[in-house]
């Protein structure tokens, strides 16, 4: 098995054992593409979201809160080209009767060129060591040549036959023999359309029942407020709207544990300003949102942009922030600049103004929108894939380490009596009667320390608080930092600004 799959098998199993994330409703043995956020996982996701809400709105006098209804009037998601044009195209196979998402298939199979082209480069690069020139070689080896050229052409067609006709599609997977990942049979059905929005119902009776749908993005929730904001708040353009809240998709290729959900949580932000002046806030949230995600130090080679060439029907430029997942580069934020076209579509199917008047420039307009768009669930494996590490210790032995950002971890000490006698679990609880009130803290008494140590080492939790015979003198306890395992003894009067200086956000977001 692949090294990959082994730490993603790692992450998943680690974020159950250690209370992070469970499957939903796992006593039925689960539902597919859902899963609850446990006891430590609701503090990381909670923590991840309030990062986020400071940087954005607490630290942006320009940027204001909402809180939109999940269910919205039906004719938003007309507007908003979600009825219409919110699809996958999938592929059934008349055998197995199992439904795939037909551009993954062959996306999937244009990766696979890939990876052996990137195989011929790695054994390359250890035949021929110091002198190796990886570009020429890429240009120069027929095989790589070949692979690389084949998984273009692939990816180009599968492009054109999605935007123009979906037969090509099929074609293509014919041609390229793709089989059933998981019966091998060839025996497929036309690729079809298939709108991903949950549908549900408003009111009780079945003749008055109103078909309403689970928002698929909260972003239509924040264009439909835009005036009620922009009056209530007396907001001038340009200014921004942040929201954080679920959104639902009926995601077919629902894989990739809370990667892709079919229940997830968005933190968007849409930015409303003069038309004209979008590029230059494009860059700049292009920019900003980066700094945001490196200021957590999960490393800058983990994080790539990547520029959208082929834009959605209301964009005049978009791109991704993609991630170093377990699996791969993948999406992890979208930059959009969304144009009038949502404002604008919202007033032709509402017949309500959604404008603003400028007064410096004494005109009415529609504002141009720029968006930032991040999945918390994303953010979350991001970081909690990243976070976990397995160490090997000076003494030959190893120890596995949840490294999380000191800012985002669940608890922020945990404090441990050396004995459960003697009155130190006592101290032990007067220790978290002061600190309790500015931190998320824990008490542990059971097992061995080092054993406890290593516990909270799986959990997260940046410090270890001992209490021991010496506190009983003078008032001092060690306290373990959990990356370097270093012990230092200090004052109890002094935990809180040391525990204060390494968890606080402003300390954090400081380095942005
Ligand atoms: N309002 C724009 C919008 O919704 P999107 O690219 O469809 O754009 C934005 O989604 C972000 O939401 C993605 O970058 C990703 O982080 C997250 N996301 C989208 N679909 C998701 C899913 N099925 N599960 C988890 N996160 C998802």
């Amino acid at each position: 098995m692949a090294k990959q799959e082994d730490i993603f098998k790692n992450v998943v199993s680690h974020a159950k054992e250690y209370g992070f994330i469970f499957p939903s409703s796992e006593v039925y043995d689960g539902l597919s593409a859902v899963y609850d956020y446990a006891q430590n996982g609701v503090e990381l996701k909670k923590n991840i979201r309030e990062y986020w809400w400071k940087s954005m709105v607490q630290m942006n006098d320009n940027i204001v809160g909402l809180d939109a209804a999940i269910l919205m009037h039906p004719t938003t998601w007309k507007a908003s080209g979600h009825v219409d044009a919110f699809n996958d195209p999938l592929i059934d196979n008349k055998d197995s009767k199992k439904r795939y998402r037909a551009d993954v298939l062959v996306e999937d199979y244009a990766e696979k060129l890939n990876v052996k082209a990137k195989k011929e480069i790695e054994k390359a690069r250890t035949r021929f060591g110091d002198a190796f020139n990886e570009q020429e070689f890429i240009t120069t080896n027929p095989r790589v040549v070949e692979y690389l050229a084949k998984e273009r052409e692939i990816l180009e067609r599968l492009a054109k036959g999605m935007s123009e006709d979906l037969a090509d599609v099929k074609a293509l997977i014919e041609e390229l023999e793709i089989a059933d990942p998981e019966t091998g049979s060839r025996n497929w059905t036309d690729v079809k359309q298939f709108n991903l929005m949950f549908g549900t119902k408003l009111g009780a009776s079945a003749d008055s029942a109103m078909d309403l749908y689970l928002r698929p993005e909260t972003a239509q929730g924040i264009f439909v407020n835009f005036v009620n904001v922009q009056k209530s708040g007396r907001m001038k353009v340009p200014f921004g709207i942040a929201q954080t809240g679920k959104a639902f998709r009926n995601e077919i290729v629902a894989r990739q544990f809370i990667f892709r959900m079919r229940e997830f949580e968005q933190m968007e932000m849409q930015f409303f300003v003069r038309p004209g002046d979008e590029m230059q806030h494009y860059e700049h949230w292009k920019e900003a949102r980066l700094k945001w995600h490196l200021s957590l130090g999960l490393g800058q080679e983990n994080y790539r942009f990547h520029d959208h060439e082929k834009l959605a029907h209301y964009a005049n430029a978009a791109a991704d922030i993609e991630f170093n997942f377990p699996f791969g580069f993948k999406e992890l934020e979208g930059i959009h600049s969304r144009t009038d076209f949502d404002l604008k579509a919202h007033e032709q199917h509402s017949g309500r103004k959604l404008q603003y008047f400028d007064a410096e420039l004494n005109k009415n307009y529609v504002p141009y929108v720029v968006e930032t768009s991040l999945g918390l669930d994303r953010m979350f494996l991001a970081v909690f894939a990243t976070s976990l590490k397995e160490e090997v210790l000076e003494d030959g032995s190893s120890r596995t380490v949840l490294k999380l950002p000191a800012v985002l971890a669940p608890t922020k000490a945990a404090v441990l009596p050396l004995v459960k006698k003697d009155g130190l679990p006592d101290i032990a609880h007067q220790i978290i009667e002061e600190l309790k009130w500015d931190f998320n803290v824990t008490y542990d008494e059971k097992d061995a320390v080092g054993r406890r140590y290593r516990r909270q080492d799986a959990l997260g939790t940046p410090f270890c608080i001992t209490v021991d015979h010496q506190t009983i003198e003078d008032q001092t306890v060690t306290i373990r930092h959990r990356d370097t395992m270093k012990q230092d003894r200090v004052a109890i009067a002094d935990l809180k600004s040391i525990i204060e200086n390494e968890v606080s956000m402003k300390n954090w977001l400081m380095k942005m």
